[in-house]
């Protein structure tokens, strides 16, 4: 009796104990987080620590020049899990002059999240904007090129290790998914998005590289360019990791297949990310409006959660006080998840809800 039961105990309890062992080093080898229940964590309480528990990120956007305000730095560690520099990593910032470089403002939103434990999107290597002047002086395409890797091994080198990700190329295509015309499509061509990925690629081998865009967000003729774009990346071997969907909204105005157009993105075999999310609206705000956003940042956050590939979700800001909507949609506000003095909006419960799996 003893026997036969030991010998049950045997082929029921060893491959049972074998899942146990082989699920703990599962966990342990991906590094995701081991579900809550396994170890008794304290419910989470701030958007970050929500997200993790879905092996997700939820970033703000943040600039150096807000470091010394306690207030928005302590909401900015508190509740959020990485950061983006919104100006502090781009080209007129970090070489205004030919091969001359300022990392100052970004090395301080590096240190900043360093010491808060926070992860780093680099933000961003090769766009028409904020480009620094010197680069509209060249005249032709192989001085551009050499320009542009130069910038790249300069910059990614510089933060090598420190960035989680880079928006390696932002912003090349216009609405009907035609190139935009920048000085890098006009001298060098359509190849220099690939070039500027081999380059980043080269200069921090570990970094995920991503395309980053607006209006991508929805199946539309621009999110079929991208698509196409990235697919041809990867048959080619050009090192694309992940796309970025900025998500700019207007509330109640949200395409309705975002987490289709996430999949079938994921399904290329790239990393997707929600990367400058805000959603603007008429001020002063309606409630009526509040409740508008809150349901949409909700639909936003869920289509994320349902990619599996989907693992970091960030807002363009931390509170409304400190967004760009005012200066370019006069008119127009309220588009984070905290109000102007700090406080929790009806979108950021939502948001909080959504992460932690309520309605
Ligand atoms: O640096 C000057 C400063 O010297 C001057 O005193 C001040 C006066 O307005 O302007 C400062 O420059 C501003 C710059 O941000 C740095 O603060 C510009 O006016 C302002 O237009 C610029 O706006 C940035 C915008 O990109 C420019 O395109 C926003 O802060 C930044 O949030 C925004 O971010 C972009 C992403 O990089 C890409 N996706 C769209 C997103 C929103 O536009």
């Amino acid at each position: 009796m003893f026997h036969s039961l030991t010998r049950k105990w045997f082929f029921v309890g060893t491959p049972a104990l074998l899942l146990i062992v082989l699920s703990g080093t599962f966990f342990l080898f991906r590094g995701l987080p081991t579900p809550a229940s396994a170890h008794n964590a304290p419910a989470p309480t701030t958007l970050g620590a929500a997200a993790a528990l879905k092996g997700r990120t939820f970033g703000a956007a943040m600039t150096s020049n807000v470091l010394s305000d306690t207030q928005y730095s302590n909401v900015l560690s508190t509740e959020f899990t990485g950061t983006t520099p919104g100006n502090e990593m781009k080209w007129d910032t970090t070489e205004p002059t030919r091969n001359t470089f300022n990392f100052a403002p970004a090395d301080a939103i590096v240190s900043f999240a360093q010491s808060h434990h926070m992860t780093v999107r680099g933000h961003t290597l090769v766009w028409h904007s904020q480009l620094a002047g010197w680069v509209s002086s060249i005249t032709t395409g192989s001085d551009l090129l050499q320009a542009m890797k130069n910038h790249i091994a300069g910059e990614a080198g510089h933060f090598k290790g420190k960035v989680v990700s880079w928006d390696v190329v932002n912003e090349a295509f216009n609405e009907d998914g035609t190139r935009r015309a920048s000085p890098f499509e006009q001298l060098i061509g359509d190849n220099y998005i690939a070039e500027a990925f081999k380059a980043t690629h080269v200069a921090d081998p570990h970094a995920l590289l991503c395309y980053n865009d607006y209006n991508i967000e929805g199946i539309n003729a621009k999110s079929d360019a991208v698509y196409a774009m990235v697919k041809d990346f990867k048959a080619h071997g050009v090192p694309i990791g992940c796309v970025g969907f900025q998500s700019h909204f207007i509330v109640g105005q949200l395409p309705t297949d975002i987490q289709a157009n996430l999949q079938r993105f994921a399904q290329l075999g790239v990393t997707v990310q929600i990367t400058e999310l805000d959603i603007r609206m008429p001020v002063p705000a309606s409630s009526a409006d509040l409740q508008q956003q809150a349901t949409d940042y909700k639909n936003v956050v869920a289509a994320c959660l349902a990619v599996a590939r989907c693992n970091n979700i960030t807002t363009w800001g931390v509170y409304d006080g400190d967004s760009w909507i005012p200066q370019f949609f006069p008119g127009y506000g309220a588009a984070l998840l905290f109000d102007e003095n700090f406080q929790k909006k009806p979108a950021y419960n939502a948001v909080f809800q959504t992460l932690i799996g309520h309605k």
